[in-house]
This record gives C-alpha cells, sequence and structure tokens, in this order.
C-alpha cells in the first residue's frame, strides 16, 4: 500500500482521534440497515453491528445510500459535504443519527447518507423495478457509495475520518477499489461477502462511469468474463475479507459453491475469516419482544403456548396445541430449498401438523404454496408479503422453524427460531451446519441437541428429517429438552465484534498496528 502522507506526517494510529480516547475509527457501508430498510438478515447484521462494535473499543459510523426510507429515518440531519461522481452527477452527504431501536441502550450510531434523488428516490424495493428487473444504472447508484467512502475516508468531514472501512456485500464492493485505486490517502478496507450469489454483475459498456484506471478491468482485477464484476472488485482489492460463518467461509472456496470466484478466494484464503452472525437481542428476545402477544422466557414457557394459538387463530389454522406447527419466514427464492417445503406438505398434514409460510419473491413458488393452502385449509397457510412484526409473532408461536436451504452463508431464522423456542429444521450447509446441532440419540442423552440436520438436498431426506420432527414431538419430555438447550444457546454480538475488530487491526499498516 502506498503511504501518500506528506514527508514527516506521522502515521495515522488507531489511538489518535480528536478527542483523544483510544477508539478505532471504522466506517461501515451498507445498502441497507434495520431498522430503515430491510430486504434481508444484511440489514439486521448491519443495524446491529454499530453497537456490538462499541463495546468493542470501536467508534462506528455507517454510510448509506439515500433511498427514501433512510433519508426519511435520518434524524438531526444536516449536509455536510458535497462531491462530484465521475459522471458529473453531484452528491449532497448528509451526516445525522440512526434512530434508536425500541429499548436499545446507548448513543445513538451516526450516519452519512448520501443524498442523490436521481439515483436512489425511487418507489419500492432498493434495487429492482417493480417488475422485479435490477435498475439499469445500479452499477452508478452502487458506484456513488463507493465514491462516498473515499471521499469520507480521505477529506470529505473535517471532523472525523475512519481508520478502518468495512463494506458489506457487492453493493460495497468498489470500495475497496476506490480506495486503492485512487489518489489520496490510502485506508485499508474490509469487505464482507453476505451472499456470494448476487455478485452485482454489469456489461464492460459501463466501465468509463466508475471511474477507475483502465488497469482495473483485468482478471487481476474487477472483470470476470468479459464483464464488471462489483463483488469480484471487492474480494480482489479488500485488505481483509469476511465472511458470515466459518462453513461459509470453507464452501466458498469450492467449485460447488463459490459462483466462479472460488479460485481467487482460495488465492485469499489467508486473508480470508468466518465470523458467525450473531442475534440482536434488543429486537429478538421472546422475554421483551414489542411485537409478541405473551412474552415468555425458557424457565417460563405459559406466554409461548398462548403465542401459538394467537398464532393459529390470526392464520385461520385450526387452535389445537397438538398439532406441531411448522412455519418459515423467508425470501421466496431457490436459495431457501423452498421447494423442498412444498414436496413435504404432506408428510406434515399427514403426520397431524401445520405449515405457515410467511414470504414474497418468486411468483411461482408464491403460487405453489397458495394452491397447498387452498387444498389444506385449516392445516397450511400463506401470508405474501414482508411483515416484520408479523415475522415475530411467527417465531414466538411456532413449534418448528424450517430452513432447509441449498446454500445459506449464515442464516438468522434458525438463530431466532433457537431462541423463540422453535425448533430449528435446517439443511447442514453454511451458518446452518454452525448454529444446529441435530437430535440424535446421543445429542438426546448429553443434552446437547437443538434441531433437525439433515444432509442432502433431496426431498427423501428432507421429509425423513420432517418425520424426525413430528416424532421428537411426540415425545414430549425429549422435546422441551432440546429446546431448553435452544433457548439458552448465546448468539451475542460480544464475540462477534471482538472477531471483526481483530480483522480490523491486521488490516491496518504495521505502524498503527502496533499502537492498538
Ligand atoms: P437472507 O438474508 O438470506 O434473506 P437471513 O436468515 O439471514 O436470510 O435473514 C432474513 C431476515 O429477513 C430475517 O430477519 C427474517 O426474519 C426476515 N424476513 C425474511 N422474509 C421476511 C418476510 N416475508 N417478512 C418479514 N421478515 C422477513
Ligand atoms: C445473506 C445470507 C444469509 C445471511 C445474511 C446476513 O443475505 O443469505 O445467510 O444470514 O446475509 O449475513
Amino acid at each position: 500500500m502506498t503511504d501518500t502522507r506528506p514527508p514527516g506526517q506521522a502515521a495515522p494510529t488507531a489511538t489518535q482521534r480528536p478527542d483523544g480516547s483510544g477508539c478505532l475509527r471504522v466506517l461501515q457501508v451498507s445498502a441497507e440497515i434495520f431498522p430503515l430498510l430491510k430486504t434481508g438478515g444484511l440489514a439486521d447484521i448491519a443495524g446491529a453491528l454499530p453497537a456490538a462494535l462499541s463495546t468493542a473499543a470501536c467508534d462506528v459510523r455507517v454510510l448509506l445510500p439515500g433511498f427514501p426510507a433512510i433519508v426519511a429515518g435520518l434524524q438531526d440531519a444536516t449536509a455536510i459535504g458535497q462531491f462530484s461522481l465521475p459522471w458529473g452527477e453531484s452528491v449532497r452527504v448528509l451526516s445525522g443519527a440512526l434512530p434508536a431501536v425500541q429499548g436499545a441502550e446507548g448513543a445513538a450510531v451516526r450516519a452519512y447518507v448520501l443524498e442523490a434523488p436521481g439515483l436512489y428516490d425511487r418507489p419500492g424495493n432498493p434495487y429492482e423495478d417493480a417488475q422485479r428487473r435490477p435498475y439499469a444504472d445500479n452499477h452508478r447508484r452502487f458506484a456513488a457509495l463507493a465514491w462516498g467512502a473515499a471521499r469520507l475516508a480521505r477529506d470529505l468531514d473535517p471532523d472525523w475520518a475512519p481508520q478502518v472501512v468495512h463494506g458489506h456485500d457487492w453493493h460495497a464492493g468498489l470500495v475497496p477499489a476506490c480506495l486503492k485505486l485512487t489518489a489520496g490517502k490510502q485506508v485499508p478496507c474490509v469487505f464482507t461477502v453476505h451472499n456470494l450469489a448476487y455478485q452485482g454483475i454489469f456489461s464492460a459498456d459501463v466501465f468509463g462511469d466508475l471511474g477507475l484506471p483502465p488497469s482495473a478491468f483485468q482478471v487481476d482485477g474487477l472483470e470476470f468474463h468479459g464483464q464488471i464484476s462489483f463483488m469480484k472488485a471487492g474480494l480482489f482489492y479488500a485488505d481483509k475479507i469476511t465472511t458470515v460463518s466459518p462453513t461459509y467461509a470453507r464452501e466458498v472456496q469450492t467449485a460447488e459453491q463459490g459462483f466462479g470466484l472460488d479460485g481467487l478466494l482460495r488465492t485469499r484464503r489467508s486473508d480470508l475469516t468466518g465470523i458467525l452472525n450473531a442475534v440482536d437481542t434488543q429486537v429478538w428476545n421472546p422475554a421483551t419482544d414489542i411485537h409478541i402477544p405473551h412474552h415468555y422466557a425458557a424457565d417460563h414457557l405459559a406466554g409461548k403456548a398462548k403465542c401459538k394459538a394467537a398464532l393459529q387463530d390470526e392464520a385461520e389454522l385450526e387452535v389445537t396445541k397438538d398439532a406441531p406447527l411448522f412455519t418459515v419466514v423467508s425470501r421466496l427464492t431457490e436459495q431457501k430449498g423452498l421447494n423442498l417445503v412444498l414436496a413435504g406438505i404432506e408428510t406434515i398434514v399427514q403426520g397431524g401438523g401445520q405449515l405457515l409460510v410467511l414470504g414474497s419473491g418468486d411468483h411461482e413458488l408464491e403460487n405453489a404454496f397458495r394452491h397447498a393452502a387452498q387444498s389444506h385449509k385449516g392445516h397450511v397457510a400463506l401470508r405474501v408479503g414482508y411483515d416484520e412484526p408479523f415475522a415475530h409473532r411467527i417465531f414466538a408461536g411456532s413449534d418448528i422453524t424450517l430452513v432447509p436451504s441449498r446454500f445459506e452463508p449464515c442464516g438468522l431464522t434458525q438463530m431466532y427460531g433457537l431462541l423463540y423456542g422453535s425448533l430449528p429444521l435446517v439443511r447442514a450447509v453454511g451458518g446452518l451446519a454452525d448454529t444446529v446441532i441435530d437430535a440424535d440419540l446421543a445429542t438426546l442423552d448429553d443434552a446437547t441437541a437443538t434441531g433437525i440436520v439433515f444432509a442432502n438436498f433431496s426431498e427423501a431426506d428432507y421429509r425423513h428429517a420432517v418425520r424426525r420432527a413430528l416424532a421428537l414431538y411426540r415425545q414430549p419430555r425429549a422435546w422441551a429438552r432440546v429446546r431448553q438447550t435452544g433457548m439458552h444457546q448465546n448468539f451475542s454480538w460480544t464475540q462477534a465484534a471482538q472477531h471483526y475488530r481483530a480483522v480490523y487491526i491486521a488490516a491496518l499498516p504495521d505502524l498503527s498496528r502496533a499502537s492498538t
């Protein structure tokens, strides 16, 4: 890395801060953030990480695109500057505070938001138009995020500049490229892969818009089979790479799960770490959850039975405690293994169980579940859409959380299921393999079992797993024991935040690292 500081100027250290405290200044860059804008787990993580890192001696600010929900939710916003994008468009940078999550303690998280209505002020989904086609100018919309990060890392805010920039997923993939390949102060960059399936691929024709030197468009750069890959840019130029579970960190290095980037990831394996996502227990805790009708805890489960009855009633399922209630809260996509769930409906219903699905996405999947709900009234129900409070009520009322994914970088719903006393039924892949312990004779005996895990992505294996869940439900004492173990799992952010801090420190140039 080139040091562009004027001669004689000391390297910035992790302990140098205008107010003199010893925090490491980190700028997080992500496209979504809970509670302002969420389409999936990325938002949950981006929302929880700043507060978690603040307990690990980090001073974290976030940079976000100015989607309408984000601009509307930013508190005490003031414009702190503006800059021009490579194609001439001007962007104002707002600085403000993120709203606190209800019940959360600690100072509000500071955020920078790119105010560029021409790029971001569109209704609906942040990435796609009403026909579910990616916006044609997505390369500009997310290149702007990278340029914003580079400017903030260098000179945009006279009162604060990060020592490390941390970008999330392909939307922030150009951040390390901008920082590495353009003139100005060099700030180390960490890049986190949340899902390698979404890469931000664009035609080579738009390369000129990105404002990067022509040398970037090569195989040792962001070129990917003749196109531009924002994900590859992140993986290639970042100083350190993380992904969201240890198992996924291994899986992405294989041809099967590498989406064409496994070779690069193998090359970079000494810079790659898997850090398991955690759960924000200010938001996800059945003892305090603001969205559920009755509170409960592992040693006080009466509220859970009431939540189940209320959920069955709300979903127009037969209200009976005897039927094990299987639930899905998910984006309806290929990734999530929902064709297995469809193939297993008869097994659930014939076994005396019920199924409730909350999701939106693929219309064919929506229709297939709609059809199943019509054929099994009172036993199968579907709610199409995105509904955060309903998702909470589902985990609270559910007995089994289904996550039979084809691949799963981490997965959060199985962890929410565990903490809410809904046993996860998962495939042994990615973060699912890292978070659920299969109930077999040995793990039932030593009380380490937390759910049902199956290995192969096949209808037969999935159905067998469903039958095992049904059988376990018919053994109330064993069931209760597994549920207790699950509810006592510790998914707190403390450990993950320490891991991220260690990765940030490792990304710092030697001189600054020495002083942390
Ligand atoms: P992914 O990010 O791949 O979608 P995760 O399990 O990491 O999967 O995170 C999904 C997040 O989105 C969870 O917080 C889950 O509760 C939420 N979620 C998914 N679908 C819906 C929906 N239809 N309504 C409400 N919340 C949803
Ligand atoms: C991605 C992954 C999911 C992960 C989430 C948060 O959307 O699909 O497995 O939990 O990011 O890291």
